[in-house]
């Protein structure tokens, strides 16, 4: 992989595994555009890294920021990489998650990364190379309560990842799917946070996740599951998922205690 020839679309750029990953392929000679919503956060981090980079602000969870932010993208016909990295989670039972915020989910975490594959796919073809990583997660194999539509949204993107990597086979383009475990960034709330540490859950750190996405691309590797147990948790789920639900039903009054607490705090 020749890193300095990269022009890489990242999307969450301003969150915890978003700048780590910008830092790593900036440091490794890739040449950055940072999306998300926050225009300042984005500045600061462009203006950290080494190199150039761009900033592109936009709301990826609604259709019309979505359609802009396609638009702008004509400015940046040798894009090389996208990383679909946005994303949010909705943590609590489903009668305590709104319309709007399983909406959200669905639209940022799984029709984003589709429809922004979708409209760059015709010049990441015509590259020598060209690679779609899409960050999906442990929850995107293993269904865990109190995390329903995260689920939903994050099973849909590894179906996706996988699709299109046989879709592709054979082209330029590669596709790859990355699913980090529970990491420590402002996604998990501090209930989530608290729920992890009562499970025995291990929580990494971004950057761990960002050289892991660096190691998976020089591999080429299609799939990476960061971490054990999660990654003979998420085989294991694949092959006889009824062990994973007795394993995952023992936990729930201690899921429930926080999801109940986060929904508490929500309302306050
Ligand atoms: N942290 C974990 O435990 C964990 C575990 C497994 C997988 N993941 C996945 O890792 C990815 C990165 O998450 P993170 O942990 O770094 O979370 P984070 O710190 O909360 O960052 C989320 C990023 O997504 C952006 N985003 C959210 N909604 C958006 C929207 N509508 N339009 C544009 N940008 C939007 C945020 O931008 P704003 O600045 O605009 O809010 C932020 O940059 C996600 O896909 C997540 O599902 C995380």
């Amino acid at each position: 992989m020749n890193w300095s020839n990269q022009l890489c679309l990242l999307t969450g750029a301003s969150g915890g595994i978003g700048q780590a990953i910008a830092r790593v392929l900036a440091e490794s000679g890739v040449r950055m555009i940072l999306q998300g919503r926050d225009e300042q956060s984005l500045q600061r981090l462009a203006d950290s890294l080494p190199g150039i980079h761009h900033v592109l602000v936009g709301d990826i969870g609604r259709s019309a920021g979505r359609a802009a932010l396609i638009g702008e993208l004509k400015r940046f016909p040798a894009i090389s990489m996208l990383i679909n990295n946005a994303g949010i989670s909705p943590f609590g039972e489903l009668q305590h998650v709104s319309a709007e915020e399983l909406e959200q989910t669905i639209q940022t975490n799984l029709l984003a990364p589709m429809l922004l594959t979708r409209a760059l796919l015709p010049q990441l073809q015509k590259r020598s190379e060209a690679y779609i990583v899409n960050v999906g997660s442990a929850f995107g194999s293993i269904g865990f309560a109190c995390q329903s539509a995260y689920c939903a949204s994050k099973f849909g993107l590894r179906g996706f990842s996988e699709a299109l990597y046989r879709e592709l086979a054979g082209s330029a383009v590669k596709v790859f799917y990355l699913a980090p475990r529970a990491t420590q960034t402002a996604i998990n709330s501090d209930e989530v946070v608290a729920m992890n540490q009562a499970l025995g859950n291990q929580v990494d750190s971004p950057q761990k996740v960002a050289q892991a996405l660096k190691a998976q691309l020089l591999a080429s590797q299609p799939r990476v599951f960061i971490g054990f147990p999660e990654k003979l948790f998420v085989r294991l789920n694949g092959a006889f998922p009824s062990l994973v639900d007795n394993a995952l039903i023992k936990k729930l009054p201690i899921i429930k205690k926080f999801a109940a607490q986060h929904a508490k705090e929500i309302l306050v």
